[in-house]
């Protein structure tokens, strides 16, 4: 029997019409598309998830699969962008709404927008311009950036690209030296913000990854040299590792990692230090007793942990437990601006993407993440002004209703 693509798309409105898949939304959109709806230039994209289609059509389905991936069965990915329907939107009425203003200062440096781009390893895996093309869209946009330890472009060319210091994330490896000698880089390179990422500590089970890496019938060997599992064979790769005696590491997080670490890189960083990776109260209180000075509520967007819990149900814990003391970031499935909005509301200053760009940046380079960049700027004054709240400020607890207490 044929159906017709009139016929398929009836039905898949239907099925996205329906509130028992409220939340799903996203993802059956992604595998709805038709094979002939793909984009192929990013001034046609729709909305951010356009370019999920058109990144999966370019990648080979290796590379694919490491963006793509989550964990076991990917539980958590899927949480993160599912959490988004446990909140609704309270919106008011008759504000005069001429002018909007989304900026945010974040440690004295003000951005135009929350909405900045998440450190994201290996991004010549992506495109051939990797970092540099997401620091031009990052300069152009005039978005906050972070780098990656693991980026394939050393942070010096990416803040030549970006035109100003990016903060710098820190895998710190098992190794103290290295840990120094990444520092005194990212220190003398202007790096006003060092990220601490912890959620990686327990390592991960990336299955989605590992079915992709067999369906892919390329020959890695082309490009990749020495084995593709071995950490001191891909850290061999990474720029911000060349000239390192890399020998001994065996780990990107220290596995004996405590609280008293962060005494210890305090000791030799004398900027702003933050946290990435928390999602509970007692942690964030932790964080907080121990001197960090923002922290980052993320699960890796689902890469680390099968915890099945979004990232936005743990931010108010977070929230509470920070109790306005630091600025409290997030990250995890966001692709809309009322996704944004929602975190704004629940407490967050400023809101991180991380797949979506590298689908901008896959399909159509710099262009695709501006493109990205702009669609959820957009997305985003369109919620504030539905909403009638006019600043960043504005946006409080009162413009969102928890669905689930009701
Ligand atoms: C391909 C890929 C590589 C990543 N590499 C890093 C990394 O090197 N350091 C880090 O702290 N987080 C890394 N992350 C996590 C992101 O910073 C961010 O937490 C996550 O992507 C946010 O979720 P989202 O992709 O749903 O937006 C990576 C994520 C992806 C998808």
């Amino acid at each position: 029997m044929t159906i017709s693509r009139q016929t398929r798309r009836r039905v898949l409105q239907s099925i996205l019409a329906s509130s028992v898949l409220a939340g799903l939304g996203t993802t059956i959109r992604a595998f709805g598309q038709d094979a002939d709806e793909i984009i192929t230039a990013a001034d046609q994209a729709l909305d951010i998830l356009d370019f999920e289609q058109a990144a999966r059509r370019v990648l080979p389905p290796a590379h694919f699969g490491y963006l793509a991936t989550g964990v076991d069965g990917d539980a958590t990915l899927h949480a993160n962008t599912a959490g988004f329907a446990h909140y609704s939107l309270r919106v008011r009425r008759m504000v005069d709404i001429r002018n909007i203003d989304m900026s945010v200062t974040l440690f004295g440096t003000t951005w135009d927008s929350p909405i900045f781009l998440d450190p994201v390893s290996s991004q010549r895996a992506f495109h051939a311009e990797g970092e540099l093309a997401a620091a031009r869209a990052a300069k152009s946009r005039k978005h906050l950036q972070i780098l990656s330890t693991f980026a394939s472009t050393s942070v010096e060319d990416v803040t030549a690209a970006r035109g100003a210091p990016v903060w710098y994330q820190l895998y710190p490896t098992d190794q103290w030296p290295i840990t120094q000698a990444l520092l005194r880089r990212a220190e003398a390179a202007g790096c006003p913000v060092l990220v601490l990422t912890v959620d990686l500590q327990g390592g991960s089970n990336r299955l989605t990854l590992g079915r992709a890496v067999r369906r892919d019938t390329r020959d890695c060997a082309a490009c990749h040299t020495g084995s593709r599992t071995r950490l001191t064979d891909i850290m061999i790769r990474k720029p911000m590792f060349r000239g390192l005696d890399i020998s001994a590491v065996t780990d990107l997080t220290p596995i004996d990692m405590t609280w008293d670490y962060l005494k210890r890189l305090r000791d030799i960083w004398p900027r702003k230090l933050v946290i990435k990776g928390i999602v509970t109260r007692e942690d964030a209180e932790l964080a907080v007793d121990h001197g960090v000075d923002g922290l980052v509520v993320s699960n890796h967007g689902g890469r680390a942990e099968d915890s099945g819990r979004a990232t936005i149900d743990s931010l108010e814990e977070v929230v509470a437990g920070v109790r306005g003391r630091v600025p409290v970031l997030i990250d995890g499935g966001f692709r809309r601006g009322t996704d944004v909005f929602k975190a704004l509301a629940l407490g967050a200053t400023a809101v991180g993407i991380g797949r979506p760009y590298i689908w901008g940046l896959a399909s159509f380079g710099e262009e695709g993440v501006e493109k990205v960049l702009d669609i959820l700027r957009a997305e985003l004054i369109l919620a504030m002004r539905q909403a009638g709240t006019r600043s960043i400020a504005e946006i409080n607890q009162s413009y969102v209703v928890d669905t689930q207490r009701g």
